[in-house]
């Protein structure tokens, strides 16, 4: 997935500025930066849901000509926040996928998509009723049942999450970093919007910051997360160190002196 010069002007404000995005299938890319320097607006424009100037790429073809049930069936979009005003139940809203996804009907491929986000047991229940962390995983299943195979006939597919651990415990984050590493080493790729650098640093085998709508650093975690570039992109110090396993970087952050 590639996006070339995205610019993105909502109202009278210009919120990307020229900003170039790559992520191969068969890794992990996370975008992260400080609030509101468009990480979300990034997502949107690449899915389309916010009209913008350049050019994006999905497995080389530009997806101003693909039909929205190609994209549909090519890529999975888990927003930042997913309110739903109607009673649905968890399954239901699993289900939502698959159709979209135009998937064979599986029917039991959503459960298998609850299992794997550790909500075996809910489909029954009231998606209004769960938790904020329950309800973040029933809508990365959702995702999930849409694009289930990382890879068919040939053709890698693509999870496209926002903020996917946003309300999750450390155990669950592990539980879905774990899932998009999976999702990458059988051949798709993942784009995911990230504020934890060092969940970012263990799991992600590329970064794109975002700095005031535009990119302040993209490459390798080793390469974007230095102190020089940590502290120009979020205004504090946050010095970097080196933990094992050997090269993978951690961050420590620590209150400045009174
Ligand atoms: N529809 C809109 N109209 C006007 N401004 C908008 C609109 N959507 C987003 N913005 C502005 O664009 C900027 C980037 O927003 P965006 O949601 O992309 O940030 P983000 O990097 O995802 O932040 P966060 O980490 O808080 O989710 C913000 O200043 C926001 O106020
Ligand atoms: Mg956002």
């Amino acid at each position: 997935m590639q996006a070339f010069d995205i610019t993105v002007t909502l109202g009278r404000r210009t919120i990307l500025h020229g900003v170039d995005f790559e992520a191969k299938p068969g890794e992990v890319t996370a975008i992260a930066g400080p609030n509101g320097s468009g990480k979300t607006t990034l997502l949107r424009a690449m899915t389309g849901e916010v009209p913008f100037t350049g050019r994006v790429l999905l497995n080389g073809r530009d997806t101003s000509t693909m039909k929205p049930w190609e994209l549909a069936a090519i890529r999975a979009v888990q927003p930042q926040s997913a309110a739903i005003a109607f009673p649905f139940t968890v399954l239901e809203i699993v289900r939502l996928g698959l159709s979209a996804g135009l998937a064979a009907a599986d029917s039991a491929l959503p459960l298998r998509a609850l299992e794997q986000v550790d909500l075996a047991g809910y489909a029954g229940r009231f998606y209004q009723d769960l938790s904020g962390g329950e309800q973040q995983r029933v809508q990365l299943a959702r995702v999930l049942a849409q694009v289930w195979e990382p890879m068919a006939e040939g053709t890698p597919r693509w999870l496209i999450l926002d903020e996917p651990v946003a309300s999750l415990d450390i155990g669950h984050q592990f539980t879905v970093m774990d899932l998009a590493r999976s999702y990458a080493a059988r051949g798709g790729g993942v784009v995911a919007v990230m504020h934890d650098l060092n969940l970012t640093a263990m799991f992600a085998d590329r970064i794109t910051l975002v700095h005031a709508g535009t990119v302040a650093a993209a490459g390798t975690p080793q390469e974007v997360l230095t102190n020089h570039t940590l502290q120009h992109v979020y205004g504090c110090p946050v010095p970097v160190n080196t933990a094992p396993p050997p090269g993978v970087p951690f961050l420590l952050p620590q209150a400045r002196p009174a």
